[in-house]
């Protein structure tokens, strides 16, 4: 992909832009939560994400915020959550992000060994996205993608 972009933390000054995505129809069908989220309650999530020390939420940023990535630390697991602003699907930006954030994942936590998506049945393009990502259904709903060992060439060789 030869766009321009992006990858960071979100940041305070983020948090309407993603209210705006995360309100999108498109979107909340995806949720568990399919109804329309008010901005105070939003507002509330989005402060104690970012003050969460293992919430970690990112966003790509191509001159505005086009999509969302969130893992959710758990012991040995990560639980991720990604939405693109659906103006932009399909266009790779959700691939871009995904290998961006499990970059960062692999960089920053030794010790994840697995991440685990949790999609809706209907949710069929996000079944299709995830198995491209390497993710395998391993109960109802529950997807998950081993990260470790990692494929680092021998860095982890026994003596
Ligand atoms: C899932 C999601 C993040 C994918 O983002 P995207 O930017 O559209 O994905 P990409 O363009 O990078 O597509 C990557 C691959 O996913 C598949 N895919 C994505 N959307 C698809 C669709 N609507 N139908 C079929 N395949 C699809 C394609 O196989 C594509 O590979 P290709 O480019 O080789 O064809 C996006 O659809 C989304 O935001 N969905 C709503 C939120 C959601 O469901 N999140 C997942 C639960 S946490």
């Amino acid at each position: 992909m030869d766009q321009k972009y992006v990858f960071r933390l979100a940041e305070l000054n983020d948090c309407e832009r993603i209210f705006e995505i995360r309100n999108k129809p498109e979107i909340r069908l995806t949720s568990l939560n399919q109804d329309e989220i008010e901005f105070c309650n939003h507002e509330k999530w989005f402060k104690a994400t970012l003050k969460n020390p293992l919430s970690h939420l990112f966003v790509i940023d191509i001159s505005k915020i086009i999509g969302v990535i969130r893992f959710d630390i758990n012991g040995p697991e990560a639980t991720i959550s990604v939405y693109i602003d659906p103006h932009y699907h399909q266009q790779g930006f959700g691939s871009l992000i995904y290998r961006e954030g499990e970059k960062w994942l692999e960089n920053n936590y030794m010790f994840i060994e697995e991440i685990i998506a949790e999609i809706l049945p209907r949710n069929l393009s996000s079944k299709i996205f995830f198995a491209k990502m390497g993710f395998v259904e391993k109960e109802k709903s529950v997807w998950r993608k081993k990260i470790y060992p990692r494929d680092t060439g021998g860095t982890f060789a026994a003596k």
